[in-house]
């Protein structure tokens, strides 16, 4: 692009579009490009990549790169609202009615430019829309997209590439009569009923399963190892993922990766436990099967249609050049002794209200000011099942009730799953940019319902 002769540059715009999605029926949806999920981004590390984001929906939107390191005025702020084209009259009105005042934000009218430099790992990223009071809702819509960051030291190892390297997108909604998506908390007649406001506490769940999109779909897959980059984007729902049947020994999800990039060494599970917005970059070796074998992915959660989430069908042997290295990636811990400061943060609700520290959100005022090249110690304690998510820097998990840390927790992780009741203790670096950025619960309605804070880096 001429603006930015140096950079990747994509032109995606933001609509409403229709798709089958279940067979017969249409659903509204908003997307990128009228996609859902959206386009799949893939950039290379150190080449700066611009998103162009405009704007046809008939409400403001943000778009967030999760588990981006990009500058504060490209992360996607709450506040910093994209309004559809046409409409002028709304630029410069900051937050929404009903929402604190904040005179920081920065809007723009029908496109907005992201500018992101790239400077991190080869990982699986996601966006989504970040729009303050209503991520939930305009996720749950369709706002939602990877994007994938290489680069040559992943180059280098050999792991499966190209159509066997795919990422799954899974979701839950919930569909009406007629096909549309049913947000519950929109929906009168469900709010009508006893007990729903009270489920409604936990986030809202749909009750089927999506695959990139796809109700209970079907792979077919050749006998060989294949790569799956596993994003939870569900609004609130937590997967325990299992293969169905095991293969022959068991360990058949090798973990490969975390939210922040490759692990050390890979990890075998026998089962994945996935909160919202965590992502785990695996391994399957469909030659441990027969051909002719079906496999599904259950989630050993839920049952019924949240139960099953998808199947494999293995075709014939092939020839594979692929493979999984004992090591995968140098990257060396934070120091704790290098810790310069110690934070508590408390994921508390109180009165329905869903609070940091005793603080809903305010974007306006920053609840913590870590300084550029700070290495810090932050606590996170939880009353309930938080996700909790940091933009900016990806953290690496000390402790998890001051024991070691969990099965799930390994590598670098911008979202960490805690049960209730629980005390983890993480460590994070703060590179690169100064500015605001958020820490929020990534269950999507606590976060809608003030469970966020401001971070501004000094
Ligand atoms: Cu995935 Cu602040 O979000
Ligand atoms: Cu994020
Ligand atoms: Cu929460």
């Amino acid at each position: 692009h001429p603006d930015y002769p140096d950079a990747d540059f994509h032109d995606l715009t933001d609509r409403v579009a229709h798709p089958e999605i279940v067979p017969g029926t249409r659903t509204e949806i908003w997307g990128a490009e009228g996609l859902f999920p959206g386009p799949t981004l893939v950039s290379r590390r150190g080449r700066r990549t611009v998103v162009r984001r405009r704007n046809e929906l008939p409400v403001p939107t943000v778009n967030h790169l999760h588990g981006g390191h990009v500058p504060a005025a490209s992360d996607g702020f709450p506040t910093d609202l994209v309004y559809p084209a046409g409409t002028g009259a709304m630029a410069g009105i900051p937050g929404m009615p009903g929402m604190p005042h904040d005179p920081l934000a920065a809007t723009s009218v029908g496109y907005r430019d992201y500018d992101y430099p790239m400077d991190q790992r080869a990982a699986t990223l996601w966006y989504h829309d970040h729009r303050m009071g209503f991520t939930a809702p305009d996720v749950w819509r369709g706002l939602a997209g990877f994007h994938l960051v290489h680069d040559d030291e992943e180059d280098a190892l050999g792991l499966p590439r190209g159509d066997r390297d795919i990422p799954l997108m899974i979701c839950d909604r919930s569909f009406g009569e007629d096909g549309s998506f049913r947000y519950p908390a929109l929906d009168p007649t469900l709010l009508a009923t006893p007990g729903v406001q009270s489920s409604f506490m936990d986030g809202v769940l749909g009750d089927v399963v999506l695959v990139n999109g796809a109700p209970w779909p079907v792979l077919e897959v050749s006998a060989c190892r294949y790569r799956f980059r596993l994003l939870n984007a569900s609004n609130a729902r937590r997967y325990r993922l299992v293969l169905d049947p095991p293969p022959p020994g068991g360990g058949g999800l090798v973990q490969i990766g975390s939210d922040g990039g490759l692990l050390p060494r890979p990890v075998a599970h026998d089962a994945l436990e996935i909160a919202p917005a965590e992502r785990f970059d695996v391994v399957v070796d469909f030659s441990r099967y027969r051909a002719g074998d079906e496999i599904t992915v259950r989630n050993a959660f839920g049952s019924g249609g949240t139960g099953a989430v998808l199947r494999f069908r293995v075709t014939g042997p092939v020839h594979d050049d692929s493979r999984i290295p004992d090591r995968l990636s140098e990257s060396p811990g934070l120091d704790p002794a290098l810790a310069e400061v110690t934070r508590d943060f408390r994921f508390q609700s109180r009165g329905g209200e869903w609070r940091i520290n005793g603080e809903l959100f305010d974007p306006a005022r920053p609840l913590v000011t870590p300084r550029l090249g700070a290495t810090e110690i932050w606590r996170f304690v939880t009353d309930f099942h938080h996700p909790v998510h940091l933009h900016l820097a990806q953290f690496q998990v000390l402790s998890r009730n001051g024991a070691a840390p969990g099965p799930y927790d390994a590598g670098w992780k911008d979202t960490l799953d805690l049960q209730p009741a629980e005390a983890a203790e993480v460590i994070v670096r703060f590179t690169g940019y100064r500015g605001r950025f958020v820490l929020h619960c990534h269950n999507l309605e606590h976060e809608d319902m003030a469970m966020m804070a401001t971070v501004t880096v000094v």
